[in-house]
Parts: structure tokens; sequence; C-alpha cells
């Protein structure tokens, strides 16, 4: 299992009519995933050329915006209106923490009811991988200098973060991560039963040793088995 098999059959088990995926790099999960409408956001279309082919094949039902999450959603969120809403969407683009919490925040007005949002990435590994740089170059150029002890090339940054704030601060949001694939954060509107009791000065006081130390809580981790029944709690 991974995020095109957890993603592919919410689609399916919805019967969602549209997807929007905001980091898209070679399109490796974009093109695989099968929705009748999809929106591609990136400020870098990494395609290789038989995604390139695929892109004008797709124009039909595929639309592909390359620009930030931050500057789609001030100049073009429009397209999501008008494709009827976001039924399932997933964040994967710029791996910092307030990046991953103000993508979610600014795609909700578009969710449509029963809608889900999935977040890569919240479940750093390692200290290395959890590293707060400001985006991948940078993280590239420290490491270079030897600066982040176990470094692995694999970037999810503090992302978790924003897992953790919108299980802290979001009362009317269901948020959680399942155990797979570096952390597959969940977000749907619902009631958030027990909010952590963290202010947003905590949350900035947390390092990663605090991930450590209460994982399973701060990330409300649950198995990979739990994907399966998602669809159970949305309200569609
Ligand atoms: C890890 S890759 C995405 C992988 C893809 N979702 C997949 O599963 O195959 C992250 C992508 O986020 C893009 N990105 C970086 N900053 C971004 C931003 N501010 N808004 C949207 N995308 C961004 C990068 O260009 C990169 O292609």
């Amino acid at each position: 299992m991974n995020r095109l098999t957890v993603l592919q059959q919410l689609i399916e088990q919805k019967k969602a009519k549209t997807y929007l995926e905001i980091g898209v790099s070679t399109g490796w999960l974009f093109f695989k995933i099968n929705a009748p409408a999809k929106v591609a956001v990136d400020p870098h279309f990494a395609f290789p050329w038989y995604n390139k082919v695929r892109r004008l094949t797709h124009a039909g039902h595929s639309k592909f915006y390359e620009e930030t999450s931050d500057a789609f959603f001030a100049n073009h969120a429009n397209v999501l209106k008008e494709i009827g809403g976001v039924d399932v969407a997933f964040v994967d683009g710029l791996h910092t923490w307030d990046q991953a919490y103000r993508d979610v925040l600014n795609l909700l007005p578009y969710l449509n009811p029963g809608g889900i949002i999935l977040m890569h990435d919240c479940n750093p590994p390692n200290e290395a991988c959890a590293y707060p740089a400001k985006d991948i170059n940078e993280y590239r150029k420290i490491a270079a200098t030897g600066a982040i002890p176990g470094y692995l090339n694999s970037w999810n940054g503090d992302v978790w973060k924003a897992v953790v704030q919108l299980r802290a601060q979001h009362q009317d949001l269901v948020t959680g991560t399942i155990d797979l694939d570096w952390g597959i954060g969940f977000v749907y509107r619902g009631s958030n039963n027990h909010p952590l009791p963290y202010s947003l000065s905590d949350l900035q006081a947390m390092t990663y040793s605090d991930l450590e130390k209460d994982r399973k809580n701060l990330l409300g981790l649950v198995p990979p088995s739990y994907a399966a029944s998602l669809i159970n709690h949305l309200n569609v």
C-alpha cells in the first residue's frame, strides 16, 4: 500500500469526481490517479517525456497550473468551483509546516461535503528527514556541509507540525495520520472530540524529540489498515 493505492481507493469508494494535487513533480502519482477531473499545481513540473505526452492527452479532463500553491489559490482557485469543488485532494508541495498548513486551510472552502484532504510526509522517520529547512535546495545545501547527521536525501520537513496544529486548533476538523509511505495525513470535516492541548507558542517550541516521545498521540497515528475504513467517517 502507498499514497497511490490509498488515494485511488478513496476516489473509487466515494465515486469522487474531482482530484487536486499540490506538488506534482514528475507526475508519477498524478497521471496514475484515475478520476473524471483532475487539477495539478506545481511551480516546476518535472514531467519526463511520456508525461509531457500524457499532459497533452489529458488536456480534456486535467488542468495544469505551473505556479506555487499560494499563487494558485490567489489567482486560479475559481477553477475548483468550475469543476464542481474538490472531492479528494493531496497536499504534497513545499514541505514546511506553515505551507502545508496554509495549503489545507486554503483548500477547505473548495472541499465538497464528504470531501477529504490527504497530506504527504507527515511521519518523518528520523530527525534528519524532519529538518525544518526553507525548501529542498536549502536542505541539500545544509546537508552538504555535514550539518545534518543521518541525512538520507529524503526530506519530509516539519509538515508533521501542520498535523499537530490541525489536531490542536481545529474543532471542526478530524485529522490523523496513516502510518505508511512517510505518513499520510488525512483531514476531513467532523468533530474533533479530543483536541490536543497545545497553543501556537507550544507548537513553535516543539522539537523532533517531542515528536519521538509522543508520536502516536501527536499525529493521531493509525495503522495502514485504517485507510480502507476512512470512507465510513466521511459524511457523504
Ligand atoms: C515531493 S514532490 C511531489 C511528488 C508527487 N506528489 C508524487 O507523489 O509523485 C514535491 C513537489 O512540490 C513542489 N513545490 C515546491 N514548492 C511548492 C509550492 N509552494 N507550491 C506547490 N508545489 C510546490 C516541487 O516543485 C516538487 O515538485
